[in-house]
């Protein structure tokens, strides 16, 4: 996510730009850049890094103007640097724009535009706006913005100034836009923490509209011309509760984006029933997977396993990052090996990454933080859009992880030219809609938190591909509870763990829908037995289920291979309210860091 201010007014302009971006440095950011109308000439100044680092840049101090733009990027396209920094512009530097948002058709729109004779100098998909703006201008601004957007497909929040006009023209699809309306001064920005300092009076701009703003007026329109009268909220409350939305924790607001962010991570890589990915490999050559990862990751990665094996037809291995760096691996250049990575900076799977490539396998990553050392040091990859991951335990992270492996999977069989059952892209599609109905029981696992807040230990059973998903419910809970917890292969029960079952057990099982159904109820039923309490994760409460379980949570049927992303939600809600509950800092627990960058 990016974050983008705008203002246009007679304060001087440079610390309302520098300091809304520093508001908004919460939203995400690897570089940032300002740019000012001063006296017909559009003058900026971009940076890569903090918001500090640019703010040490000489230059602002000789940019004045009534009307501005700035940003700070969070990248999804080309890597984190100054040239590929916001504000961008169009060949003659008469327009510039700032974007938040993904352009999913921008290289057929590159490729227009370079035999156009347009010069095209980052590697970012938002570029191309200016120059299509430039394409369309012919001495009405808001006339070319308006074409540019008929052509674009995907999503944007975007905010433009010409050199010809003290005006700004903001336009939003898909991504957040507001209007703040001053005296004698307007602002727009992503959110309202810049403009909260300055004015509680906010529009919030819908999808397909467009505003023209100057500092004593606006107008708003959609891309038809017809103009729409909106409603000027007045806004209360602190930046801080802005910045975590009606959320008490970054970790609650991020199990909540996950339906929005299971769609950010599939945007413009599914087209008509086939996957769409840029990776550097002939699928044909690859002998093996190796997944090599850690903590969360490293769960999404057994999930892999099931996957890849499933409909890649490659055998699959899955290492703990920092076993395979010093077990000195077996690697053939036949090997394909994926490092998995939220942060990108894990130190770990770094130094396992330049382990396997220093032995000849061939290297991808799945990756959050575009521009990180993973991301640079494997010849392709799949970033998983999910936005900043700010909660030091991971959740968004590792669905966007888990659907990512999917894609991956599927691409590898339909480029061997085998079929991809549409079943798969259909559930896919309903996935948000079902991630949002386990959103719904959040009361009812706050209830269910209530009673089993104060044990001791836990023990999470599942099966199959949802073995992973009860380690991973096992980790949510230690990592921000402090209870003890143990995830399991249900199976494995009877070798050991039963022992430790008793009525003062809460015994989390996996238990919807699978092959594995029926032996999972009679695991339930042992644990019963001996007087585990359990809580089953279920699609519908059977009798039998119903018989062995102390709480049930039901959460929407799904083929398997998506089973993991609607259980695991259940678990974070469960592990997050036990936490809360128990008066926890849920974002920062003891003892954790959000990247584990040292050994
Ligand atoms: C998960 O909740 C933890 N924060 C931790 O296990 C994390 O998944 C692990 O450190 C790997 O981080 P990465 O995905 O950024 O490489």
């Amino acid at each position: 996510m990016c974050g983008i201010i705008g203002y246009v007014g007679d304060r001087e302009i440079v610390p309302i730009l520098v300091e809304g971006l520093r508001k908004l440095e919460y939203r995400g950011y690897d570089s940032a850049g300002i740019c000012v109308l001063d006296s017909g000439v559009l003058k900026a100044v971009k940076k890569e890094g903090k918001i500090s680092e640019l703010e040490k840049e000489e230059s602002l101090r000789w940019i004045s103007g009534k009307a501005g733009i700035a940003h700070t990027r969070w990248a999804t396209h080309g890597k984190p640097d100054e040239i590929n920094a916001h504000p961008h512009f169009d060949c003659e530097n008469k327009i510039a724009i700032v974007h938040n948002g993904i352009i999913e058709n921008y290289q057929a729109l590159k490729k227009i535009l370079i035999k156009e004779g347009h010069t095209i100098k980052s590697e970012t998909d938002s570029e191309i706006i200016a120059h299509l703006i430039e394409k369309f201008y012919e001495g009405d601004l808001e006339e070319a913005v308006t074409k540019a957007l008929e052509l674009i497909e995907g999503a944007y929040g975007l905010a433009v100034l010409s050199s010809k006009e003290e005006k700004i023209i903001a336009a939003k699809k898909g991504s957040p836009l507001v209007i703040g309306i001053g005296d004698d001064e307007m602002f727009v920005a992503s959110d309202v923490s810049p403009i909260l300092g300055y004015t509680n009076k906010i529009i919030y701009l819908s999808d397909g509209e467009i505003a023209i703003i100057a500092k004593d007026r606006y107008l708003i329109k959609n891309l038809d011309g017809k103009k729409i009268d909106k409603e000027v909220h007045e806004i209360e409350g602190s930046i801080k509760e802005i910045e975590k939305g009606n959320f008490k924790h970054f970790m609650i607001k991020e199990i909540f984006e996950q339906p929005d962010v299971i769609e950010s991570t599939i945007r413009g890589r599914i087209k008509g029933n086939r996957i769409k990915l840029n990776l550097d490999i002939d699928p044909k050559k690859i002998k093996r997977i190796i997944l090599i990862a850690c903590g969360t990751s490293w769960h999404s990665a057994l999930i892999g396993k099931y996957i890849i094996e499933k409909y890649a037809g490659i055998p699959c291995e899955v290492d703990y990052a920092s076993e395979f760096r010093y077990r000195n691996p077996l690697i053939n250049e036949d090997d394909l090996v994926i490092a998995i990575s939220q942060s990108g900076e894990t130190a770990d799977t770094i130094a396992a990454l330049k382990e396997a490539k220093g032995k000849g396998a061939k290297a991808l990553g799945i990756v959050n933080v575009v521009g990180s050392t993973i991301s640079r040091e494997v010849d392709s990859g799949i970033y998983l859009h999910a936005g900043p991951e700010t909660g030091v335990a991971s959740t968004k992270a590792f669905t966007s992880q888990v659907i990512a492996l999917l894609m991956f999977s599927l691409f590898i069989r339909q480029e061997k030219g085998e079929e991809v059952d549409k079943v798969i892209f259909e559930e896919m599609g309903k996935l948000p809609g079902k991630i949002r109905k386990v959103l719904e029981s959040s009361k009812k696992i706050r209830e269910i938190a209530i009673m089993f807040k104060d044990k001791n230990n836990f023990l999470y059973f599942g099966r199959g591909i949802n073995f992973p998903v009860a380690l991973e419910g096992a980790l949510k809970l230690k990592e921000i509870s402090y209870i003890h917890a143990e995830g399991y292969p249900a199976a494995e029960m009877k070798h050991g763990p039963i022992a430790l079952i008793d009525k003062n057990m809460p015994v989390v099982f996996l238990a919807t829908k699978s092959p594995l159904s029926s032996k999972t109820l009679s695991n339930m039923e042992e644990v019963y037995a001996r007087g585990g309490k359990i809580i089953s994760i279920a699609n519908e409460p059977t009798p039998e289920i119903q018989k062995f379980s102390e709480e049930m949570i039901t959460v929407p049927e799904t083929i398997e291979e998506l089973s993991p992303i609607i259980n695991v939600i259940s678990l974070q809600l469960l592990a997050y309210h036990i936490a809360d509950l128990k008066g926890l800092d849920v974002d920062k627990p003891r003892n954790l860091a959000k990247s584990v960058t040292v050994e």
